[in-house]
């Protein structure tokens, strides 16, 4: 079984009528991967449709030219959304070929299903009581092969669940099954998470719960001391896991501490704030804080899952609330509709399966920050990221020649008292400078780009965030 769909084939499997290509079209979109879509090009080779390949070859004749396809669909290098038939799966050798591949099952109920195939030329929806039969055949089968299932048409979902995030209401009452596998598990968390929601979270590791830790409270515990503490602490052989409970400054160091004791183990990420929720702990990105700067030592250490339940977020804050917010705005600018946490946290999950180590299309998560670094640089650090993100997200729009009403409405930012030196040396640092121009992230008329504007402009826009 495969946790996620990262450098691996995404294989989508389901009944007919479950909007398998229309999905794996999105999914192409989202995750910029080919998509082979095995009956097009089973009907591509023998150069007949589906209906009369049947018709010659039966049913098992069918399956094994459908088996080769699938075969060579698996053996493509580069990571593919393989689109299969309703009845792949029911073939040894291709469940055998996409033994590697992270297995989606699109779910369909069978009302839905046959309105949707009747009447058309489908040699298997022809007769609606027979339809029904091998629905109910196919069923178990479908749930057995694969590692995940999204309703028909979500796919928000489907991309949560090929990055390995699993989004419920109420699902830190069921982490123990979240948790994947069955070894022992090490709760790391800070003082005032733990006291909220530590009681609940040991109570549903049950018996694989092995050690609790107790990490400071905010940014004070992605430091290399707290992170030293915590491998001498951790008695973990190589089929543990790491559970974090807590905000990003948590989950960083959490992760930082995973991807390094014993060379690695696997872990779980549980985000209690809103920036953990839509940012920090989805993408694999760990890291702690030295005196040269924030993040400055890390690790790109991919959770085995995320684990999101927004009732976490009932006892945070409003201060907390709002640095999530700011970066919440700043995924609907980038997206171009109105996300929720769970459309925020998908939208990042695409980049970060796109662009795991963050070479490329990841960096348009960025918008606003280039500005929202100067500022924080100028402000000794004492400006808050969300405030400054705001802030950023003003100047990137006004940049974008974009209407900035979303960003005053909602995040109502005001400009603040920083040093102007120290924050414009800090932007020209950030962004090495070419020909006296800046690179920025910008939202063009399809979505982000990253465009070079000259340093003048850049710093008018800059002081214009100061008072
Ligand atoms: N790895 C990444 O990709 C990534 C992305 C964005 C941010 N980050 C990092 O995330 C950190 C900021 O994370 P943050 O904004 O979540 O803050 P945080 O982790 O510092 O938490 C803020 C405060 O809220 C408290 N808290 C957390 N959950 C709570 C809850 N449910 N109820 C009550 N109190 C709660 C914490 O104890 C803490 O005092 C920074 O260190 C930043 O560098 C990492
Ligand atoms: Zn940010």
């Amino acid at each position: 079984m495969a946790l996620n769909a990262l450098g691996r084939h995404l294989a989508l499997v389901g009944f007919m009528g479950a909007g398998k290509s229309h999905l794996a079209a999105e999914l192409s979109r989202r995750l910029a991967r080919p998509v082979v879509d095995v009956d097009a090009e089973i009907e591509n080779r023998y150069r007949e449709p589906i209906p009369r390949i049947f018709e010659e070859r039966g049913e098992e004749g069918f399956r094994r030219v459908e088996a080769r396809v699938v075969g060579e669909a698996a053996a493509l290098r580069r990571p593919s959304i393989i689109d299969l038939g309703g009845g792949a799966v029911t073939c040894e050798e291709s469940r055998g070929a996409l033994a590697d591949a992270f297995t989606l099952l699109v779910d369909v109920d069978a009302d839905t299903a046959w309105r949707r195939c009747a009447g058309s030329d489908r040699p298997l929806a022809q007769d609606e009581a027979a339809f029904r039969r091998r629905y109910d055949e196919r069923l178990p089968l479908y749930r057995q092969v694969a590692d995940a299932a999204v309703r028909s048409g979500d796919a928000d979902g489907a991309v949560l669940a090929a990055a390995g995030i699993h989004h419920e209401l109420g699902a830190l009452e069921r982490l123990g099954e979240l948790v994947p596998g069955d070894g022992p598990v090490a709760l790391v968390s800070d003082t005032t998470v733990l006291g909220i929601h530590g009681p609940r979270a040991q109570e549903a590791l049950g018996e694989r719960l092995v050690s609790t830790h107790e990490l400071p409270s905010g940014e004070a515990a992605k430091q290399a001391h707290v992170l030293e503490r915590l491998w001498s602490e951790l008695t973990l052989d190589r089929t543990a896991t790491v559970v974090a409970l807590g905000g990003g400054a948590l989950t960083d160091v959490a992760g930082f501490a995973a991807a390094t004791y014993l060379r690695g183990v696997p872990w779980v990420t549980v985000p209690t704030t809103l920036v953990g929720q839509v940012d920090a702990a989805i993408g694999g990105k760990t890291a702690i804080d030295i005196a040269a700067g924030k993040n400055l030592v890390g690790a790109f250490h991919w959770p085995a899952r995320v684990v999101i339940d927004e009732a976490l977020l009932a006892t945070l804050p409003d201060r907390e609330r709002r640095q999530g917010l700011a970066e919440l705005i700043k995924t609907r600018l980038l997206a171009g509709s109105d996300v929720d946490v769970r459309g925020a946290a998908a939208y990042k999950a695409a980049l970060c399966l796109r662009d795991p180590h963050d070479r490329d299309v990841r960096r348009h998560l960025n918008l606003g920050h280039t500005f929202a670094h100067a500022l924080e640089a100028g402000a000794g650090f004492e400006l808050a990221h969300g405030d400054a993100v705001a802030l950023g997200l003003l100047a990137a729009l006004r940049l974008s020649g974009r209407d900035t009403t979303p960003v005053v409405d909602a995040l109502d930012p005001q400009p603040v008292r920083v040093d102007r030196d120290r924050a414009w040396a800090a932007l020209q640092r950030d962004k090495k400078r070419e020909r006296g121009e800046i690179q920025l992230v910008l939202l063009g008329p399809d979505g982000p780009v990253v465009e070079a504007r000259d340093a003048d402009t850049v710093r008018a826009e800059l002081e214009r965030l100061i008072v």
